[in-house]
């Protein structure tokens, strides 16, 4: 699409995710009743990219309202207009009690849906009390349904993000006119048939997603893995394995994949606006003489940094010319805290790199460097560029956001004013998990690891630290390709353009 506004969506739209684009906060912690509020804009990724296709479309977006202060800006139907000055469309928040965000956000979603896409089936058995976890889903998704109905209209295009809402397009087909179409970007790995298994509600999550017309993955082998389930546990559902459609209960749904991409000019720029990336490495305690290695996670079990640190570990052994010279910064943000398989990977993360840092560290050098500090994009993106090798080591990842952005971030010296797009590039390595999404794009390019194979992860950094630079250079050129042409825009846009055919198999993006 040369269209420079970006991608168009094809009728009203209606965006519906979890988190929402933008957040009220009271300024000061006291909270008093005269305490100032500002908003939170954006900061990344999907919301981010989302937010000036839903400004264009003059359309709405129902979220979970989760800032301290947001209903005090919202009207009589929980309504705010966004961006702030600029009422550019309509953000409905969804107000969850306590209650309902423990058992559904904290609870069905992720301690049943997250573990059983990601392959750890234990933990749904540790959680146990799935039962109500999945009333409070059930109802959360009815509560998001009759928001989506108070908006639609039959040239509404309903997307849906995520996990969060398994059960929303069957309510929310239910709820809206016959002609309005309603779409759903699955975000996370869909699980293999045997795991599915372990999903104590599999009929009701497959009837709720083929609610929809359109269902995308990020890859191929996810939306097969769907297939798949549907076939064995759906009585009734004809599934065309051939065409990736699937009939049933009155409704066709079709699948389509598409990879999602990042905005990558942006990060592209902010790496270049860092003056002194060695002076950020400082601000971390870490000498600006070092080989830098880089890990940047949210801290999950999903994203294998028990693995890379026992990776790490087998590493220095190995290399002892490499202590002292070698530094790995783990950058990592607490996420969905409380629930004890989070708190169980924090603990053991903390301890494995004491412990690490206790047998190899000396007095002015420590192996790994471990902040769970705030690091703000821009900054990030100068730890990316300043990084000579980028360990992304997954057991199972959707997509991995984390990869692209350093590919974007790795830019070399000087302006890239009147040069190609993305040039001139930088010479980190990408080492990456097979297992993420990401694979399936950059795995040409990156260096290849099983995260559960320690020896071998191990020496695929000795591999990636002793790579040419003329090597390091050609890769990095083709992952930047890749990475500035599949972009977020381009997702967006291929999504917008399998809904356009939905109606009409002939109209295309392709063809303008
Ligand atoms: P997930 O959606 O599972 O968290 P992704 O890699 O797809 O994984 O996306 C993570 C997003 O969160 C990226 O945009 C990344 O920049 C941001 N992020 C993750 N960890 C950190 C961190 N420690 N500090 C700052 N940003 C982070
Ligand atoms: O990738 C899945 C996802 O739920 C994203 O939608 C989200 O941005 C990320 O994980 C972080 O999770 P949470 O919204 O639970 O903090």
């Amino acid at each position: 699409d040369d269209d420079d506004n970006g991608p168009g969506c094809p009728g009203s739209l209606i965006v519906v995710s979890n988190r929402q684009p933008y957040r009220h906060e009271y300024e000061s912690e006291s909270e008093g009743d005269d305490g100032s509020i500002v908003v939170d804009e954006p900061a990344g990724g999907l919301t981010a990219g989302l937010d000036p296709v839903v400004q264009e479309a003059n359309g709405t977006w129902i979220a979970w309202g989760d800032g301290e202060a947001d209903f005090a800006v919202t009207d009589a139907n929980d309504c705010v207009s966004v961006p702030p000055g600029e009422d550019a469309y309509t953000l409905h928040r969804i107000d969850l009690s306590e209650e309902a965000v423990s058992s559904y956000y904290y609870g069905f979603s992720n301690q049943v849906l997250w573990p059983l896409c990601h392959e750890f089936p234990d933990l749904i058995e540790e959680r146990g009390d799935w039962a109500n976890d999945f009333e409070w889903y059930r109802t959360v998704n009815e509560r998001f349904a009759d928001a989506v109905a108070e908006h639609a209209t039959a040239e509404s295009i309903v997307w849906i993000q995520d996990y969060h809402f398994g059960l929303a397009p069957r309510l929310i087909r239910e709820r809206i006119p016959k002609a309005a179409t309603i779409a759903h970007f699955w975000h996370i790995p869909w699980p293999t048939p045997e795991t599915f298994a372990e999903c104590p509600v599999s009929e009701e999550l497959l009837e709720g997603l083929l609610g929809n017309d359109l269902l995308g993955f990020h890859v191929d082998r996810y939306a097969r893995l769907f297939l798949e389930c549907v076939e064995q546990y759906l009585d009734g559902a004809v599934v065309d394995h051939e065409e990736w459609l699937v009939d049933y209960d009155e409704g066709t749904t079709r699948l389509a994949t598409a990879a999602m991409g990042i905005d990558a000019e942006t990060y592209d720029e902010h790496a270049r606006a860092v003056e002194d990336p060695d002076a950020l490495l400082e601000e971390f305690g870490v000498s600006p003489e070092v080989t830098l290695g880089l890990g940047v996670d949210r801290l999950d079990y999903s994203k294998g940094i028990p693995e890379r640190l026992a990776a790490l570990e087998r590493f220095f052994e190995r290399n002892p010319d490499r202590r002292g010279e070698f530094t790995f910064l783990q950058k990592a943000t607490p996420s969905r805290t409380g629930i004890p398989a989070y708190e169980r990977l924090g603990d053991l993360v903390r301890s494995e790199v004491t412990r690490i840092n206790s047998r190899f560290g000396t007095d002015d050098w420590q192996p790994i460097v471990y902040t769970e500090e705030y690091v703000p994009q821009e900054k990030l993106c100068g730890l990316y560029r300043r990084a000579d090798v980028m360990v992304i080591s997954p057991l199972l990842d959707g997509m991995n956001l984390v990869a692209q952005e350093f590919v974007a971030s790795c830019v070399g010296e000087g302006s890239a004013s009147g040069a190609a797009p993305g040039e001139p590039h930088g010479d980190g390595v990408l080492l990456l998990s097979e297992r993420t999404g990401a694979h399936e794009r950059l795995g040409a390019d990156a260096v290849t690891i099983d995260p559960t194979d320690t020896d071998a992860f191990a020496a695929e950094l000795e591999t990636a630290l002793a790579m040419p630079a003329s090597e390091r250079r050609r890769r990095m050129r083709s992952m930047r390709t890749d990475v500035f042409e599949a972009d977020l825009e381009a997702w967006m846009d291929s999504q917008f353009d399998s809904i356009r055919r939905l109606h009409d198999p002939s109209e295309s993006n392709d063809d303008d």
